[in-house]
């Protein structure tokens, strides 16, 4: 996610932006600029890769000035690039913008400003903000910024700076985090608040549709339409080391939680509002390819690869299109057949899983069209794919996967929808349904977020904390989770964990079955659910431990657990998008009760850039 810190006081506001800047690289960044305001003039370098690069300008080209903004940019819209890097300016360069968050309407918008005779050096949606600036602007900056955001759609936190303004620091939020910090005769925004605890502990958390007037004597907030709005400071009294984790203990922690918004980013400007039209533009593959094709092939490794397996299960049965579903590190070297109008969907956080990168190598030279789901722009599966499906999470810094796996479900049931109806094999109405049913997730996940109790009960309960074993039990769409489960329980708290398609116990698992062996099984509601609930009983017959996952409301299955942690009810096919949820808790609540190292389990890298 970008970073974003602006100054306006009596000190030297590179200095102050730069150090906040820095406070916030654990965010991950690709590139970064700051913007200041100087003898009426405005200033402003940027640079590619890391802050020491900016560093290193800012020593050649000293920029005085005690307003200013800065920026360090994960791409979302246009490649890492120094022209593409924050701030971003107006025609005349006297109205800077630095930005986080996604504009969902800025094609039209950039069109609609070009035909007025904007002229535009970036390809990212953020510079649209501050030529609308311009457009709306008269002599009154906080009134031109408030217009400009009345035609903007999306989400963004923005921090603008003007020439002939240099008393005046505007800020907005819609959808991104903003703060804004209040000291003695200065005051601050950032993303953030690592970024400005150096300076004052005093901060207003910006509230979506708040437009901040802020100077060196304080704050002032309305709303779009200019209506005053109360505002009451807050005393943040974390340490820095909290301050990143926004209060979580780990990363991991603060990342789960983070997934309802998740989900909403990687819907973002896929689906326009109240329609059953999904477009991908950076996908890059062909309506025709599309109809033509008769094969899909996902590869992954790890969680991606379970998020994979979903996607298998969602195109197989909605667009009736056969998939190969492989792992990267044995796709590469078996030397596989790759007919005519082959698309492979490579699946990947980083982006640099080197067996991953290698097996999209092999099924170019094969003859296959490629499109990957990535979260990191511009990485290498992204630039070495003919296309890309962005997921819009955010930097994942835990090492243990989690909402880049419910991002990519997500994305893989978007491409379902708009493959199965490129395919006839899905009306508008049952499309327009399921995109519905897939913008309700975020409010389900939240109120599993909100009912942790018993998975923190059972976290502490030693038939689970302290096994020795686990198994993890599912059917259909849910054989994934179940796989995702136990890898979520042996990568951070080292207890040996096996997930399993259900159907297989009876072929060897349930010769593990004792009381010692917990069994964690999937059985929401849905096609294989009575299935589940004869395993289940087959289970307790030989007095396993049962752990369910069930659906609220869902009673019956009590009398056949030991314990159940329940999700909202919601269509079978995606389910994994919310049992996700209670799996990566009990994982993540098990590995802190054991005093594991939750955010850099032993052994494990974030990405496994070597075989
Ligand atoms: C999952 O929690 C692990 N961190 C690991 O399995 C990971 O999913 C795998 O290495 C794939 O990484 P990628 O998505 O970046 O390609």
């Amino acid at each position: 996610m970008c970073g974003i810190v602006g100054y306006i006081g009596e000190k030297n506001a590179v200095e102050i932006i730069m150090s906040g800047l820095h406070r916030l690289e654990y965010r991950g960044y690709d590139s970064a600029g700051v913007a200041v305001i100087h003898n009426g003039a405005m200033a402003c370098v940027k640079s590619l890769g890391k802050l020491v690069a900016l560093d290193a300008k800012l020593e050649e080209n000293t920029l005085a000035g005690r307003i200013g903004i800065g920026h360090t940019r994960w791409a979302t819209h246009g490649a890492p690039s120094e022209r593409n890097s924050h701030p971003h300016f107006d025609g005349p360069m006297e109205i800077a913008v630095v930005h986080n968050g996604i504009i969902e309407n800025f094609q039209e918008l950039r069109e609609q400003l070009k035909s007025e005779g904007a002229e535009f050096r970036s390809d990212t949606d953020t510079e649209t903000i501050a030529h609308l600036v311009r457009k709306y602007y008269t002599g009154d900056l906080f009134a031109a910024v408030k217009r400009a955001l009345a035609d903007v759609e999306g989400a963004y936190a923005i921090g603008v700076i003007a020439q002939d303004h240099p008393d005046l620091l505007v800020a907005a939020r819609h959808g991104s985090p903003l703060i804004v910090g209040l000291g003695a005769g200065e005051a601050f925004i950032a993303s953030d608040v690592p970024a400005i605890m150096k300076y004052t502990k005093d901060v207003l958390y910006v509230e979506d549709g708040h437009v901040c007037a802020i100077t060196r004597d304080g704050c002032r907030v309305e709303d779009l339409h200019g209506n005053p709005v109360a505002v009451t400071p807050s005393h943040v009294d974390w340490d820095e080391a909290a301050a990143e984790k926004e209060g979580y203990p780990h990363f991991m922690l603060k990342e789960i939680h983070q997934q309802p918004d998740v989900i909403r980013n990687t819907l973002r400007g896929r689906v326009e509002e109240g329609s059953d039209a999904v477009s991908f533009p950076d996908m890059n593959i062909a309506e025709e390819e599309l109809e033509a094709c008769q094969k899909i092939v996902i590869v992954a490794c790890g969680t991606a690869w379970h998020a994979g397996m979903v996607g298998k299960y969602l195109i197989e049965r909605f667009a009736q299109v056969d998939v190969e579903l492989d792992l990267s590190s044995e796709y590469r070297y078996r030397d596989p057949a790759v007919p005519p109008n082959t698309i492979m969907i490579p699946v990947s956080q980083s982006g640099e899983t080197a067996d991953t990168l290698e097996a999209i190598r092999v099924a170019k030279r094969k003859g296959a069209r490629v499109a990957a789901i990535v979260n990191v722009v511009g990485s290498s599966v992204a630039r070495e794919s003919h296309g890309v499906i962005y997921q819009q999470a955010g930097p994942e810094i835990g090492v243990a996967s989690t909402k880049a796996y419910t991002s990519q479900c997500t994305a893989l049931a978007l491409f379902t929808i708009w493959l199965a109806q490129i395919r006839a094999q899905m009306t508008k109405d049952e499309a327009q349904g399921m995109i519905a049913q897939l913008r309700e997730l975020p409010d389900k996940m939240q109120w599993i977020l909100d009912h942790q109790e018993d998975i923190v009960r059972c976290a502490n309960d030693p038939k689970y904390r302290d096994a020795q074993s686990a198994l993890y039990l599912g059917r259909s769409y849910n054989f994934p989770s179940a796989l995702e489960g136990a890898l979520k329980l042996k990568e951070i708290s080292y207890i040996h964990a096996e997930g399993y398609a259900a159907g297989e116990m009876k072929h060897g698992p349930i010769a593990l079955v004792t009381e010692q062996l917990p069994v964690v099984c999937v059985a929401v509601q849905g096609d294989t659910y009575e299935k589940m609930v004869s395993n289940i009983q087959e289970i307790r017959a030989r007095n396993g431990t049962v752990l369910s996952i069930a659906t609220v409301g869902d009673d019956r299955i009590r009398a056949h657990s030991d314990d159940v942690l329940y999700v909202p009810a919601c269509p079978e096919p995606f389910s994994p998008i919310l049992v996700a949820l209670p799996v990566q808790l009990l994982a993540y609540y098990i590995a802190a009760n054991r005093g594991c190292d939750v955010d850099q389990p032993r052994n494990l890298a974030k990405s496994v850039t070597v075989e």
